[in-house]
């Protein structure tokens, strides 16, 4: 089966065309992040623009001027940018009725799990689909801790109360006076600091579940030491504090997501976990969850680099295993959670 996958739930336009699930074929990603910089953070008119005007151009780029055997348009129909999630969904519902194919609404965050169950033609093996998995998504608008009873069923364990980690990563490079997006900034310059320059913790926090979590905390105690560095007659933050900092933030925020979800591994005997979104993109938090599910004999599944971010694969590849949406039924659903099930199909 060939999926057609249509992203544009928040910066990125991303299409690409994947082959029984699994495969794939092609991608094209353009993204506004470059007419976000200089506001420090996604302007969602200006994102919703740009997928207005890149979308032709990044169809024509994925399918050339070949016809291709496309069985199903698949589309992200939540959560996201109001104003974004809808031009994907104009596209892929004219492009559905255009060629006469079925149509597929998908789960963003389930989507960015089921990227770390895809693979390219160059793997030899793809990871298996066996359930029950745990389910960490960190992205810039959501973190997740889910238990996967299948592909298609998703049970809320905990979630970040306050800012998402990407999020929070993004507010601290504003604070150090680096660029957006946040996160890979952090990364780069975390790389000369030194992580135990500063001691920063992640607060229990009251009710909730036990993988719950708060990072409003991390972010304040940045904020003074910030101000306290400030105050000492400077205007401007010096290299190898910013290095320091940024080093100190990254490895305690990693820290105790890697152990609350380790922990929800152990606690529900469950020996396969799967990860998925933008911050998984960091290296240092690649690395630990490697080391550490080595040594617990978890069996991760980690999707490559180029669909940790935003992308159209991991739409389209989810999309093979879910039922197509009767074209009127579909909506888009912007605060859509991690855990709700797909649309309704024909039969419902
Ligand atoms: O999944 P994504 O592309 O978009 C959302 O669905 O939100 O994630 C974007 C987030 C941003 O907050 C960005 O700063 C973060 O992922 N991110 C990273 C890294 N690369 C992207 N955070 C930490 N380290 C990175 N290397
Ligand atoms: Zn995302």
């Amino acid at each position: 089966m060939l999926v057609l996958g249509i992203e544009t739930s928040c910066d990125e336009t991303g299409l690409a065309l994947v082959e029984d699930g699994r495969r794939v074929l092609a991608t094209q990603v353009a993204s506004s992040l470059a007419s976000h910089e200089r506001y420090g953070g996604v302007v969602p008119e200006i994102a919703s623009r740009a997928h207005v005007e890149s979308f032709t151009y990044a169809l024509e780029a994925l399918l050339g001027d070949k016809s291709l055997p496309i069985d199903r348009i698949a589309v992200t129909y939540g959560p996201g940018l109001a104003g974004s999630l809808v031009v994907g969904m104009a596209a892929a519902k004219a492009l559905s009725l255009a060629w006469n194919r079925e149509l597929v609404g998908v789960n963003h965050l389930q989507a960015h799990l089921y990227a770390a169950l895809m693979g390219d033609s160059s793997q030899p093996s793809l990871p298996s689909l066996d359930a029950p998995m745990i389910g960490l998504v960190i992205s810039g608008g959501h973190t997740a801790l889910v238990q996967m009873d299948g592909i298609r069923r998703y049970r809320l364990l905990g979630q970040t109360r306050d800012d998402a980690v990407g999020e929070a990563f993004d507010k601290v490079a504003k604070l150090l006076g680096l660029k957006f997006p946040g996160g890979p900034e952090i990364e780069r310059v975390a790389q000369s600091g030194n992580p135990k320059a500063f001691r920063f913790s992640v607060p229990k926090i009251k009710g909730g579940t036990p993988y719950d979590s708060s990072l409003s905390g991390v972010k304040t105690a940045v904020l003074y030491k910030v101000q306290e560095e400030l105050g000492a007659e400077r205007s401007t933050l010096n290299a190898d504090f910013v290095a320091d900092l940024a080093a100190s933030f990254q490895s305690s925020v990693i820290e105790e997501v890697v152990a609350k979800t380790f922990e929800a591994c152990r606690a529900h005997r469950i020996p396969r976990l799967v990860v998925g979104g933008g911050v998984i993109a960091n290296r240092l938090l690649r690395k630990r969850l490697q080391e550490i599910a080595t040594d617990l004999k978890i069996d991760l599944a980690i999707p490559a680099l180029s669909l940790c971010t935003d992308n159209g694969a991991m739409v389209a590849g989810l999309a093979a295993h879910l039922e197509p949406v009767e074209f009127s039924k579909l909506t888009t659903v912007p605060d859509l959670k991690v855990e709700d099930g797909w649309f309704p199909t024909r039969s419902s």
